[in-house]
């Protein structure tokens, strides 16, 4: 038997995360992430919450988070992960109301601790190199170090370029085009822009679209903060609003919310990009609309399970409609589980080459299982 809020007082001086996650009560935010954080010199803790696809953040000293832990989390999210200096590990809420510790793995060395000199990756940006855009958006301090609470993020961004940069290395000098699908805070876009247009010395134009008007705000703020003039971003929804009618050579997406990942490998299709990129998340669209029909039904009963299996089935039938579309594609992990569970990149190129055996495979199982997923829908209307 486990108490979340006692096993996070013990590992609270290490700890780099907290995520509670599926609410157990309707009441209760969707998803809340504790990270610590230094505001003016003072150790605290910096909660997040999301609430109608807005982020909102309360800083809080230690014994504030605890008392709020255990009277305000604890029993209403069925499941937490807890990553620490010890371990990274993830309760999952049971029936009577405590917790069951269902994994675990030793954590490895990161920044700052004792043991960073083991750190030898080399990263396509580097620490102290000059990126200001990146102090704008808090990932590095202003002498251009990482921001210890945001070395998740940092990572992330540095491997989605490796993954960027393995692919186009012999893109051919001049422009490139891209689009980037629900940017929200745009790290990634601007270090695409930084990437293409001052270390490969390319006329990158580069567009971030997202729902929220005051992060689209921000961003063309700091964008104009550093003359970065063909770097824009439009407030817009993916799934309805008119997106951009010129050339494009690439669409990106790292981490758009649930079906804004379909919009965007659609519009790729629609609109014959070459290169696409896409991290995917909260694949929920299967997982609430899958019944039980045949063989795979023991892979429906349990809802850790069931949900792994839906998001693993919606990215396979993505990479099903762009293989059937003439696409070639990499399905490539992301990033080590314990910096991201949405770790699984598509990386895909346009070769012409249409394949259609998993998508009839696809639609075999659209036809048993009865689930709806946008893409197919979107590509294959006649046949959804
Ligand atoms: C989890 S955030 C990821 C942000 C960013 N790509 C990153 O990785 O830091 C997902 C973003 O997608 C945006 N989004 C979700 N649905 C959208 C839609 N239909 N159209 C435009 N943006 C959308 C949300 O507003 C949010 O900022």
């Amino acid at each position: 038997m486990a108490r979340v809020y006692q096993e996070l007082e013990q590992v609270l001086p290490t700890l780099s995360k907290a995520v509670y996650s599926q609410p157990a009560d309707v009441l209760a935010a969707p998803k809340v992430t504790v990270r610590p954080l230094v505001i003016k010199g003072r150790p605290c803790y910096q909660m997040e919450t999301f609430k109608d696809n807005k982020a909102y953040h309360k800083n809080l000293e230690a014994e504030e988070l605890l008392l709020l832990a255990e009277r305000e989390l604890e029993g209403r999210y069925r499941q937490v992960l807890l990553v620490s200096g010890r371990e990274s590990a993830q309760y999952v809420l049971r029936q009577r109301g405590d917790y069951k510790k269902s994994s675990s793995s030793p954590s490895l060395p990161r920044p700052g601790g004792p043991e960073s000199h083991n750190r030898t990756k080399e990263y396509i940006l580097r620490e102290g190199e000059n990126i200001p855009a990146l102090v704008d958006l808090g990932i590095f301090t202003p002498d251009f170090k990482i921001v210890r609470s945001r070395y998740d993020k940092y990572k992330q961004i540095n491997r989605f370029i490796e993954l960027v940069d393995q692919e186009l290395k012999d893109y051919p000098g001049g422009e490139i085009s891209i689009l980037d699908f629900g940017c929200g805070k745009s790290y990634l876009t601007f270090i695409l822009y930084y990437y293409f247009g001052v270390k490969r010395g390319l006329e990158a134009r580069i567009i971030g679209y997202d729902l929220k008007a005051d992060v689209v705000e921000n961003c063309n703020r700091i964008a104009g903060k550093y003359g970065y003039d063909r770097l824009r971003f439009e407030k817009a929804d993916v799934s309805c609003d008119l997106l951009s009618q010129e050339h494009i050579d690439m669409v990106v997406t790292l981490h758009a919310c649930d079906t804004a990942t379909d919009f965007a490998l659609d519009y790729a299709l629609r609109h014959g990009v070459k290169y696409i990129f896409s991290v995917p998340c909260c694949q929920h669209e299967i997982n609430s609309s899958i019944h039980k029909g045949g063989q795979l039904d023991i892979l429906l009963q349990h809802g850790i399970i069931r949900e792994r299996v839906c998001a693993l089935l919606t990215d396979s039938i993505r990479t099903a409609v762009l293989q059937s579309r003439g696409y070639e594609i990499d399905v490539i992990e992301f990033i080590d589980f314990e910096h991201s569970p949405k770790n699984i990149m598509l990386r895909a190129r346009y070769t012409g080459k249409e394949r259609r055996k998993s998508l009839e495979q696809a639609l075999e199982l659209k036809e048993k299982y009865g689930f709806s997923q946008k893409l197919l829908e979107l590509q294959y209307p006649e046949k959804t």
